[in-house]
């Protein structure tokens, strides 16, 4: 059995060769094992903000025998990084609301080249702050977990996709484009079905009423362009 759930190895493919990787939150440190294992990464910086998951990392670490590349850290967010003046190539931030995402990045420095982000909620306010900033889009993926789908993007600071408009704000630059896309297609059906649900809760008046049709027109716009492609 691997450590590694489907959306844990999902976040590993977008690890390159040589990479000094930060895992944000580790908890358990199977991403930073996995990592080290595989071979392929320079060195994991496994950090945690509490003292009884980072025991647990410690312990994994030394059971798997990966000391060597793999270092625990007790810290809060990525500040710890600056304050060492340690370079990251790719700093992991998954498993965690898109809040909490959002609290750890407004620390974010230039130590940092590049993010992956892959939260248990919407990814929709991470979008946002890429846009803010002006940073790029270079992965987006899907991944099916234990009957959940999760989105996870690949932020660089330097190139790749720009989040310009409301469709790549909601659905992302890279992942409204994507063709015969099935877990893109189940995705949002399941999310046409929570607006309608709803809508169907909501008075008429109320603003976030236009705010979800507005939403839901989208949607069957995408899923129409997905129809169309599959087709094509
Ligand atoms: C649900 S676990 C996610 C574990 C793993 N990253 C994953 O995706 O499966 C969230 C972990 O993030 C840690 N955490 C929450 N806020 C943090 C912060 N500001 N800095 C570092 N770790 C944080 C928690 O202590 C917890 O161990």
């Amino acid at each position: 059995m691997s450590i590694v759930t489907p959306r844990l190895f999902a976040i590993a493919n977008l690890i390159s060769d040589g990479e000094v990787v930060a895992d944000i939150g580790t908890d358990h440190a199977y991403l930073p094992i996995y990592l080290a294992k595989s071979g392929h990464v320079t060195k994991v910086y496994a950090t945690d903000i509490a003292k009884k998951p980072l025991q647990v990392a410690k312990n994994n670490i030394q059971s798997f025998a990966v000391s060597d590349k793999v270092q625990p850290v007790l810290a809060d967010g990525i500040e710890w990084f600056k304050e060492k003046r340690i370079k990251i190539s790719s700093c992991i931030i998954a498993g965690m609301g898109a809040n909490t995402i959002l609290e750890i990045l407004k620390k974010d420095h230039e130590f940092i080249d590049c993010y992956v982000l892959a939260p248990n909620t919407d990814v929709e306010p991470l979008r946002r702050w890429v846009k803010k900033n002006k940073y790029y889009i270079e992965t987006e993926t899907l991944v099916l977990d234990n009957e959940i789908i999760y989105e996870i993007i690949k932020v660089n600071k330097f190139a790749g996709h720009k989040v310009k408009s409301k469709f790549d704000l909601f659905f992302g630059p890279i992942l409204s484009k994507t063709k015969n896309n099935a877990l893109l297609e189940q995705k949002l059906y399941l999310e046409e079905q929570k607006i309608i649900s709803l809508l169907n809760q909501i008075p008429k008046k109320d603003k976030k009423y236009k705010q979800f049709m507005k939403k839901k027109k989208l949607i069957n716009k995408l899923l129409k362009k997905e129809k169309t492609n599959v087709k094509s």
